[in-house]
């Protein structure tokens, strides 16, 4: 079967970083059309370089990487050096990638992009703030027509918020850019952090990891050790959640997972609660069911899956 033809759309940081890996390690799988990037983690300019540098760390020059959206939709820009450090992707040595970035806008690339794409071929992965995909939709409804799917990180429902009290760093950073994408009418999975909350990169995971000997996985294994250092401080867990590769997993082997259909609602005016995704769970209301919401992970499964996709980088 042919590679599914993919966009993923993140704000690098160090689980997106890990995303874009193992993307890239399943090209039998999956066909990156091309990397956009948000500002989210940390400022815009810091993103698509980050993004570039994960490019070169995986020796994936080639990929096109386009620079988005500075600001979210309506509020103003919330950034999270305090989990990604100021770099966003602290653990590496930050150097200046030689993937170039593109002239195009994100927003225009995914316009024309999807525009002129097959009816209904390319799946959609945002990982960070979904302004971007929210802007190119608001801009130019008709793209819609050449996405197949959308396979998004951001939303909690059990775990509560881990940027506010109520939400998601994601939905949080861009809520009126979540809600065009979780209402665009094209299937959309959700994953929310009561997915990624499971699969943990404890230190035995970090070590198999940097085990695997290539320089993909020491990347991954540096920046792992140090992105978990918040989490396990606030959460008293064993290593922080893998947030954005749970998008790419569940493209890969969505076994790994329990979903059900239901509403997804996204608060956008409320001070207290702004950024909450309200799900449906149990259908207590008849508002459509817009969203598979992700509710379990294998993390076993999962980490096994990354680990022997990383592994591969030591092929080549
Ligand atoms: O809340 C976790 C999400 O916010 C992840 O995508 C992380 O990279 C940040 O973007
Ligand atoms: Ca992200």
């Amino acid at each position: 079967m042919a590679p599914r033809p993919i966009i993923i759309d993140c704000d690098p940081g160090q689980d997106d970083a890990v995303a874009l890996f193992l993307a890239m390690a399943s090209p039998d799988e999956l066909d990156i059309l091309g990397i956009t990037t948000v500002a989210g983690n940390v400022p815009l300019e810091l993103t698509q370089r980050n993004a570039r540098m994960m490019c070169d760390i995986a020796q994936q020059q080639a990929l096109p990487v386009f620079a988005g959206c500075e600001k979210p939709m309506v509020l103003d820009a919330i950034t999270a050096e305090y989990i990604h450090g100021n770099t966003g992707i602290d653990g590496v040595d930050v150097f200046e990638p030689e993937t170039p970035l593109q002239e195009q806008h994100a927003v225009d690339y995914l316009i024309e992009t999807l525009l002129a794409a097959e009816e209904g071929s390319v799946t959609l992965v945002p990982t960070g703030p979904m302004t971007n995909l929210g802007t190119a939709i608001e801009r130019e409804p008709a793209i819609l027509n050449g996405v197949r799917e959308i396979v998004s990180m951001g939303g909690a429902m059990r775990e509560g918020g881990n940027r506010s009290p109520s939400a998601e760093f994601n939905i949080l950073v861009d809520p009126h850019a979540a809600d065009i994408v979780y209402n665009c009418g094209k299937p959309v999975t959700a994953m929310g952090l009561d997915v990624t909350h499971k699969v943990l990169s404890t230190r035995e995971r970090v070590a198999r990891i940097r085990d695997l000997g290539n320089g993909v996985a020491e990347a991954t294994a540096d920046m792992l050790s140090f992105f978990h250092r918040y989490d396990t401080k606030k959460y008293g867990s064993e290593g922080a959640p893998l947030h954005d590769p749970c998008t790419v997993a569940w493209l890969l082997q969505p076994g790994l997972f329990e979903t059900r259909r239901c509403n997804l609602s996204v608060e956008k005016q409320s001070e207290l609660t702004l950024g909450h995704t309200a799900v449906d769970f149990w259908h207590v209301t008849d508002r459509p069911h817009n969203v598979d919401w992700a509710s379990d992970i294998d993390a076993a499964g999962f980490y096994e899956l990354l680990i022997d996709r990383l592994g591969r980088y030591g092929d080549s």
